[in-house]
């Protein structure tokens, strides 16, 4: 997979996608979206890849944002057409097959702090600033951000985000559970990779389907959602995975998932 804005390395069941626009601190353009859109619609069909990290090039930014020069002269056709390209990356990468770790190198502001939010799991480098500051520039968050805020860190601390434009530090975001840890920036990508190769290890069939029972249960209600977890509870032990794994446990030795 070769694309002009984004570098991916896979080793180990493990999938880098690096963004690879530092001039412009990674700012998200119409090429950046088609491009991660690409790379994630392939990466989620790609038997070698058991968990994506996603991270920015540079050592100053995640992503600073969508593109302020690209979007200022667009008309409101032209602008709903770039949210909905946004909206449609953020729900591919949400509904991935694979567990997807934001490793947040620095900034991640309006459509950077709506990418990494829409990635299952954020660990911070302690120079990280999160924030949503659209309404500096006369606009609103377009990619996800009052949806995705709001469900992970409460309406009240999301609308204040919102409201005022502030960024708030890696160990705030840490706080408020936007971002699950902090780590110091040399340790970042060590970390990122030390939690997806944990990941990378468990059975894939579980995994995608504990992601499926999390992220659908919590638009249901406690009853359907139950329904819905028992469900898949039970689909477990149609996979090889689940007879391997119990074995393995009464065998006393480490389990051998493959995935079936
Ligand atoms: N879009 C386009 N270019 C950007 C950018 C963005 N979002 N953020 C930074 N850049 C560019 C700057 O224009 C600058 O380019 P030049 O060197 O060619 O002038 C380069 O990246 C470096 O940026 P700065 O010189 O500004 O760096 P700094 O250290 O002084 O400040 C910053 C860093 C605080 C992140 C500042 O760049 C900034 O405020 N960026 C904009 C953040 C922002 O408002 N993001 C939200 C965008 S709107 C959005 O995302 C809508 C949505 O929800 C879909």
């Amino acid at each position: 997979m070769n694309f002009t804005n984004l570098l991916i390395d896979v080793a180990d069941g493990v999938a880098l996608v690096t963004i690879n626009r530092p001039a412009a601190l990674n700012a998200l353009n119409i090429d950046v979206l088609n491009d991660l859109t690409a790379a994630f619609s392939s990466l989620q069909e790609n038997a070698a890849v058991a968990c994506v990290i996603l991270t920015g090039s540079g050592t100053k930014a995640f992503v600073a944002g969508a593109d302020i020069a690209a979007m200022q002269p667009l008309n409101a056709v032209e602008a709903a057409h770039f949210a909905r390209l946004g909206h449609a990356l953020m729900s591919l990468i949400e509904s991935c097959p694979k567990p997807v770790i934001a490793a947040v190198n620095g900034f991640a502001l309006g459509g950077g702090c709506e990418l990494a939010m829409a990635c299952d799991m954020r660990i911070a480098a302690e120079n990280a600033r999160f924030g949503q500051p659209e309404v500096n520039l006369g606009v609103i968050p377009g990619f996800g951000g009052t949806l995705r805020l709001s469900r992970l860190i409460g309406k009240g601390r999301a609308k204040e985000l919102i409201f005022t434009g502030d960024m708030v530090s890696a160990q705030e975001a840490f706080r408020i559970g936007l971002a699950n840890k902090v780590v110091a920036a040399e340790d970042l990508l060590a970390e990122a990779q030390s939690m997806a190769a944990k990941i990378a290890a468990k059975g894939p069939v579980a995994v995608r389907f504990a992601k499926e029972a999390i992220d659908s249960g919590l638009e249901m209600d406690l009853d359907r959602a139950g329904r819905f977890e028992a469900d898949l509870f039970g689909l477990c032990f149609a996979t090889e995975d689940q007879k391997e794994g119990m074995q393995a446990f009464l065998d006393k030795r480490q389990a051998k998932f493959t995935g079936r």
